[in-house]
């Protein structure tokens, strides 16, 4: 007669093929204790019962149950397996409801990942969304283009709303809105009196510039080279609201997105100049890796981002006209 210990049961283990289907009549009779019971209850016959413990027995080598009189007993071994299996048959369970949730729009974890200057909007956008799927867990990452496309790089968020990304890389972009570039001043900036503003005018002013990484910092610098104007980044600062701030302060010119700056327009702080050739008129994307598979709640996102583009766009007062 061999004994088996618990570690030996989970040696022999290593080297044998359980079917689940094994495991969930054997979790059965171990819980009725009674195999007519248990096959009543996973509508088989009880021969077909006592077949697949037969077989499961024979497959690990341990006799998993004994009967002694009349009654049905589980052995050590059996013992030891039931309590394993029970905690396999709830991570499966857990397993199937986290299917469900990723399938559809009842739960699940969603990433987005966004361009901070985009932040304005796509707050509104997921203040709405978490409205309409309540339980659908979301994750915001806000950073700059850099940032972005290094967690896209590591797969490491679902969507990005970001400014466009380079050709280079594997990605899905779908253009969803316009994003002007304006130029903003205090409002009491000499060139706030003049009701147009030529390029060459800009040449002496100093400009509070985001930080090196940053999708609206290039789009600036490639404009300037292409006018032949020279761009010397007075002052460098890593958030939007850094710059609107300087701005306002008079410490000088910003260039920001529009989207960036519509409480300040509304409240009277900044004013935003009409420049020659201005806004640079850029577009926000929403991205994905090539190959990535959206979840539902992901896919649901991406539609209500367009939806709310639109919404967004004609309610905003244009102070560009
Ligand atoms: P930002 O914008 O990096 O200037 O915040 C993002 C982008 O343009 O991609």
């Amino acid at each position: 007669m061999t004994y088996y210990t618990v570690a030996n049961v989970a040696a022999v283990k290593i080297s044998m093929h359980i079917t689940l289907r094994q495991l969930k009549v054997f979790e059965r009779v171990a819980q009725r204790l009674s195999f007519t019971r248990a096959a009543e209850e996973l509508y088989l016959t009880q021969p077909a019962v006592s077949m697949q413990i037969k077989q499961f027995e024979e497959t690990i080598g341990l006799s998993l149950f004994e009967r002694l009189g009349k009654k049905v007993y589980l052995t050590r071994a059996g013992e030891e397996l039931y309590r394993l299996s029970r905690s396999i048959s709830q991570q499966l369970e857990a397993a199937e409801q986290l299917v469900e949730e990723i399938k559809g729009t009842e739960g699940g974890r969603l990433v987005v990942s966004i361009a901070s200057t985009v932040h304005y909007f796509a707050i509104r956008v997921l203040a709405d969304f978490c409205k309409h799927y309540p339980k659908v867990r979301v994750s915001l990452k806000v950073t700059n283009r850099k940032g972005l496309l290094q967690q896209l790089g590591e797969n490491e968020t679902d969507i990005v709303l970001m400014g466009q990304p380079p050709h280079d890389q594997d990605l899905i972009a779908e253009p969803f809105m316009d994003n002007p570039l304006v130029v903003i001043a205090a409002l009491d900036h000499p060139l706030a009196r003049k009701t147009s503003v030529v390029l060459d005018e800009l040449r002496y002013e100093t400009f509070l510039m985001r930080e090196q990484g940053s999708g609206t910092r290039s789009s600036v610098e490639r404009f300037f080279a292409e006018k032949g104007l020279p761009m010397s980044a007075n002052m460098e600062m890593n958030t939007n609201s850094a710059i609107k701030q300087g701005v306002e302060v008079g410490l000088g010119l910003g260039i920001v997105s529009i989207h960036t700056v519509e409480h300040e327009l509304e409240a009277r702080r900044l004013v935003v100049l009409n420049v020659e050739c201005f806004p640079i008129i850029r577009q926000w994307y929403i991205v994905y890796r090539a190959g990535k598979r959206l979840s539902a709640a992901a896919q649901a996102f991406e539609g209500f981002v367009c939806q709310e583009a639109t919404r967004f766009v004609a309610a905003s007062a244009s102070p560009l006209e």
